[in-house]
């Protein structure tokens, strides 16, 4: 047996920074998010290089069975009085789920499968989502600091952004109360 002990990836709970791992970065900004907010208008008034969201992932290998590990950090803010989103998707391998786990900050997860139907889950530090297969996913932040999220996900799953091109069927905008809930 080997005796050495491996120093495995960290993330740090609080702010969502990976280390000791070969890892991945990108970042989505106001610019890359034509057509995601409702409110066209309002979205052309922001500086276009504004960073909305970072993913960080481990650069891990990608056989049939294997997992990616990555973060997301959702800065806070609205457009048009919608809060920040990712961009949101269907897995491209339908079948294939996904976990999320809350890090720190305060917003949604919206779930959406593919008759349409919606539901929302609350995300806050040491929140558990298991996102089951056929079913696209959004993070939303409400809060009024960045939202953190960790994510592990089958390296076989793909990403299917154009299936909802046209939009999620519900749209979260922030109000007196916090924030409202709206059907499209
Ligand atoms: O794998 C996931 O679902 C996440 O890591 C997302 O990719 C991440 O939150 C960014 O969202 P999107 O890929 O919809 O831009
Ligand atoms: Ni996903």
């Amino acid at each position: 047996m080997n005796a050495d002990i491996i120093m495995p990836p960290q993330v740090a709970w609080a702010t969502g920074l990976l280390t000791h791992g070969p890892v991945i970065a990108k970042t989505t900004r106001m610019s890359d998010l034509r057509g995601v907010f409702a409110d066209t208008a309002a979205w052309q008034c922001h500086d276009p290089q504004q960073v909305i969201y970072t993913v960080e992932m481990l650069d891990t290998p990608t056989p049939e069975g294997a997992l990616f590990v990555g973060v997301t950090r959702l800065r806070a803010g609205t457009s048009g009085g919608e809060f920040y989103l990712t961009r949101g998707h269907f897995h491209q391998r339908r079948e294939q789920g996904e976990v999320y786990f809350g890090l720190s900050g305060n917003g949604l997860l919206l779930l959406q499968n593919e008759q349409g139907e919606t539901r929302l889950e609350a995300v806050f530090a040491g929140s558990v989502h298991i996102i089951p297969g056929e079913t696209a996913h959004r993070l939303i932040n409400t809060g009024d600091v960045t939202l953190c999220a960790l994510a592990v996900w089958p390296t076989v799953a793909g990403h299917d952004y154009a299936a909802l091109a046209g939009g999620f069927a519900v749209r979260v905008f922030a109000s007196e109360n916090g924030y409202e809930v709206c059907h499209a």
